[in-house]
């Protein structure tokens, strides 16, 4: 995350809603994302939460009022909007939509919105009754026919008491929102299946064959295409990692219900890309009770999985292919061997046992290897920068 916000001005604008709080909390989540963070505030926000809170989170001055004496405020919102990479409106009231919708400035937020050029999240926080108004639904309408992107709200108990549409979404729902609209949309339209995490394969109802793959690296690109404009299916083995948001998650357990999983998808995809860790063999029998230590000695027999990877580049056609290889030796030689035996466009090697890469780290080393002979050793890098770096070069080939 902190290449997609390295450098990056963030403006949040903040409404007088009951949900102001929340703002708090998201103004935080990007923050930490290491973006450069401003907060304009209307008055009836102010009386929800203090401009001193954003002022002291943030670090920056609030712009709270078009004609503030003490500095140079009034031409502030100008200056911001022009820096602007992004700005979420959270919570986005009726008044503020029914204005934006009109290209009415009468005060520090409306007149900022109407300089912007760069994407606008407006995040609508209200009333059921008020969201489901017709005035308030034919302005939103209005602004997302002018551009803007409307994060829809969420549905549950309000703070008046009933329960309908009119939350605002949780902070990390709408950071997510924001990540998006930062990323160029270069995927817009692809269909992409991605196997993520390891496989389980039984040997009796306790115990089970496996490796010690997280998924991280395979969840991190599914986020990073949905990012980028893809529609997503993360296929994935037993992890601990929560569904990515937006992205279609099957979860399986074994490699033959990946398999089957898998297969299900080709027809309906453009670009496969497999990081699943999935087990080469399993269990001949899977015994029906728990097995008793009973023996000084015990053989498991195995038989084969079905390479599913291999399967896929039987019937590529003119579908994007990638694999992982996982390698403890000779990454060159059994990279090229995978790429050649699978028909793969990119194979992504990297060396497992170095603290940097591998299973379960949050970052990796990896070396592309091209199916023109191309290759590419990358530095170690956060996994979701790995990903990025990987669409990068898939959005080049396609
Ligand atoms: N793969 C697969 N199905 C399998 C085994 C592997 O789809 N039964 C895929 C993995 O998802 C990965 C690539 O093939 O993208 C390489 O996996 P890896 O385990 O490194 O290679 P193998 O072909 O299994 O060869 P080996 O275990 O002998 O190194």
């Amino acid at each position: 995350m902190k290449t997609v916000f390295k450098d990056k001005n963030i403006v949040l604008g903040v409404c007088g809603g009951i949900a102001a709080y929340k703002s708090v909390e998201l103004l935080r989540l990007i923050q930490k994302a290491g973006a450069n963070i401003k907060v304009i505030m209307t008055k009836n926000a102010q009386a929800f939460v203090g401009p001193l809170t954003f002022r002291a989170l943030s670090g920056q001055p609030v712009c709270a009022d078009l004609f503030e004496e003490n500095d140079d405020a009034s031409i502030r919102h100008i200056d911001w909007a022009e820096e602007a990479d992004a700005v979420v409106i959270a919570p986005a009231t009726a008044n503020v939509i029914a204005k934006m919708a009109n290209g009415i400035a009468d005060d520090a937020l409306s007149t900022f919105i109407l300089a912007v050029t760069a994407p606008v999240l407006v995040c609508p926080s209200m009333n059921t009754h008020m969201y489901e108004n017709r005035a308030v639904q034919r302005n939103i309408d209005a602004l997302e026919s002018d551009g803007y992107n409307i994060i829809e709200p969420g549905t549950g108990e309000l703070a008046c008491g009933i329960s309908g549409a009119g939350r605002l979404p949780e902070p990390k729902f709408i950071f997510d929102r924001l990540v998006s609209s930062l990323l160029p949309n270069d995927f817009n339209g692809k269909k992409i299946l991605v196997s993520a995490g390891p496989t389980q394969e039984s040997i009796d109802p306790v115990r089970y064959i496996s490796n010690p793959s997280s998924g991280k690296m395979g969840y991190a690109i599914a986020r990073a295409a949905e990012h980028r404009g893809a529609e997503v299916t993360l296929i994935s083995g037993p992890s601990n990692l929560a569904d990515p948001l937006n992205v279609k998650v099957i979860r399986v357990i074994s490699a033959s219900e990946m398999a089957e999983a898998v297969f299900d998808k080709i027809d309906n995809s453009d670009i496969i890309i497999k990081t699943a860790a999935v087990s080469d063999y399993r269990p001949k029998e899977v015994a029906e009770h728990k097995i008793k230590k009973n023996k000084d000695e015990m053989v498991i027999s195995l038989e084969k999985n079905t390479d599913i990877l291999k399967e896929i580049g039987k019937r590529k056609g003119n579908r994007i292919l990638i694999g992982f290889a996982a390698e403890t030796q000779d990454l060159n030689e059994n990279a090229q061997k995978k790429l050649d035996a699978k028909n793969l466009d990119i194979i992504v090697g990297n060396i497992v046992g170095d603290p940097s890469s591998g299973f379960g780290t949050d970052t990796n080393k990896v070396t592309f290897f091209h199916k023109d002979g191309k290759k590419e050793s990358l530095p170690e890098m956060e996994k979701d920068e790995v990903a990025h770096a990987l669409l990068d070069r898939i959005s080049m080939a396609s």
